[in-house]
Order: structure tokens, then sequence, then C-alpha cells
């Protein structure tokens, strides 16, 4: 691991500064049928605070980023944070990145459970790791519960490879954290 934030599991203690951003993507044609259908994904931004932190929270639970943790991640330097939104506006998910020279560290994702399994995490994940790569990055680290089989599914789908083990990192229920880096040129 680096000097940079590793993302949620190390408590997320942001930097402080400027977030850049970068444009979103189309997830194609709404299906009225299909609650999870007609969601893009766009770049995030403070006046999106609310709606992710209510996501966070609910989510996360006791692990959840206070709200000030989560504004500082949403404006800090070397960020990128998506929302994937609906037609209306309302977020069901985000995912943020933290960028600095060569390392990037997934710092979180979500995706509310109704809209879960069908793709849009992996979207938030490859939107991401698009970022990471216009922006020099080589290799991105992050950490994941062991008992998350979805999050290290996805991770795992994408050519990150499992580096390392955290004894009981997640307290109280004392949880291992795994590790997981991405060669960007091992991308899948
Ligand atoms: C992790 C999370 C963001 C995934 O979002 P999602 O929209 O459901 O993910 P997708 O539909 O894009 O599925 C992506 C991949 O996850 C894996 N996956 C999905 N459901 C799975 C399951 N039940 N078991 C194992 N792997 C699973 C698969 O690899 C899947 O890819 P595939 O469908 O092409 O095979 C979502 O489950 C979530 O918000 N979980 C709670 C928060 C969390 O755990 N965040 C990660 C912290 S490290």
């Amino acid at each position: 691991m680096s000097e940079l934030t590793a993302g949620r599991a190390a408590g997320g203690e942001p930097l402080s500064g400027d977030a850049g951003r970068t444009a979103g993507e189309s997830a194609g044609a709404a299906d009225p049928a299909d609650p999870a259908a007609g969601l893009v994904l766009r770049p995030a931004t403070e006046a999106d605070l609310d709606a992710i932190w209510a996501i966070e929270s609910s989510v996360f639970r006791g692990e959840a980023w206070s709200l000030s943790m989560m504004r500082e991640e949403l404006t800090a330097a070397h960020r990128c944070y998506f929302a994937l939104v609906d037609e209306a506006g309302a977020v069901h998910g985000y995912g943020g990145l933290l960028a600095v020279g060569a390392e990037g560290d997934i710092q979180t994702i979500a995706v509310e459970p109704h809209a879960r399994g069908a793709g849009h995490g992996r979207r938030i994940m490859n939107a991401l790791l698009d970022e990471a790569a216009s922006r020099g990055v080589r290799e991105v680290f992050l950490e994941v519960r062991a008992d998350n089989p979805t999050a290290r599914g996805l991770y795992l789908s994408l050519g990150f490879a499992e580096i390392g083990v955290r004894p009981r990192y997640y307290q109280p229920e004392g949880i291992d954290a795994i590790v997981m880096r991405l060669d960007m040129k091992e991308r899948v």
C-alpha cells in the first residue's frame, strides 16, 4: 500500500482542496417496468452530498462516513466521484476514486439495494477506472470486507488481485479486510 488514503476501510481521512471532474456516461433508454433502468452516471458534486450520504448511512450503517467526511470526499483534491441518477435526478448509487500520481484508491462504492444486480456497480467501477487511466494511474488499490462476496466478485472480474489481508480489521465484528490491487495493464 502507499501513503494514499486507503479508502473507506482506512476510515477515509480526506485531503482538502478541489475535486477533479470528468464526463459521465449514458445508461441508454429507460424501461418503465425496471426500477434500475434509465439510470445514468454523471460526475458528483457537493450538491449531491445529502443524497449520497443518505445512501452511505443506510448501506454502511456503523461503518458509514460522517456527513463532514463525505463532504470532504466530494470536494477534496485528487478525488473523482460519480453519482448514479434517475431521470428525475434522484441519486441511487455513487463511487469515488482518489488518484495521486501513478497510484489510485477506490474510496467507496454503493448502489441502493433495489438497483443492484443490474450492472450499475460494474459501470461505476469502470467509470472510476477510466478516470484513473486518464489521470495516468498505473495501479489501483482497495479494501473490502472478507464477508462481501458480491464486491469481491466484482473486483476480481475487473482484474483486481487479492494481495493481502488485514486480520480482524473491521470492528467490532472482527471481519478481515482483503487488500486488492489492480495493475491497470491487467484491467479486464
Ligand atoms: C458492491 C455493489 C456496489 C455492486 O453493485 P451492483 O450494481 O449490484 O453490481 P453489478 O450488478 O454491476 O454486478 C457486478 C458483479 O458483481 C458480482 N456479483 C453480483 N452479485 C453477486 C453475488 N450475489 N455474489 C457474487 N458476486 C456477485 C458479479 O461479478 C457481477 O458481475 P456479473 O453480473 O457480470 O457476473 C453493491 O452490491 C453494493 O452497493 N453493496 C453494498 C455496498 C458495498 O458492499 N460496497 C463495496 C464496499 S468495498
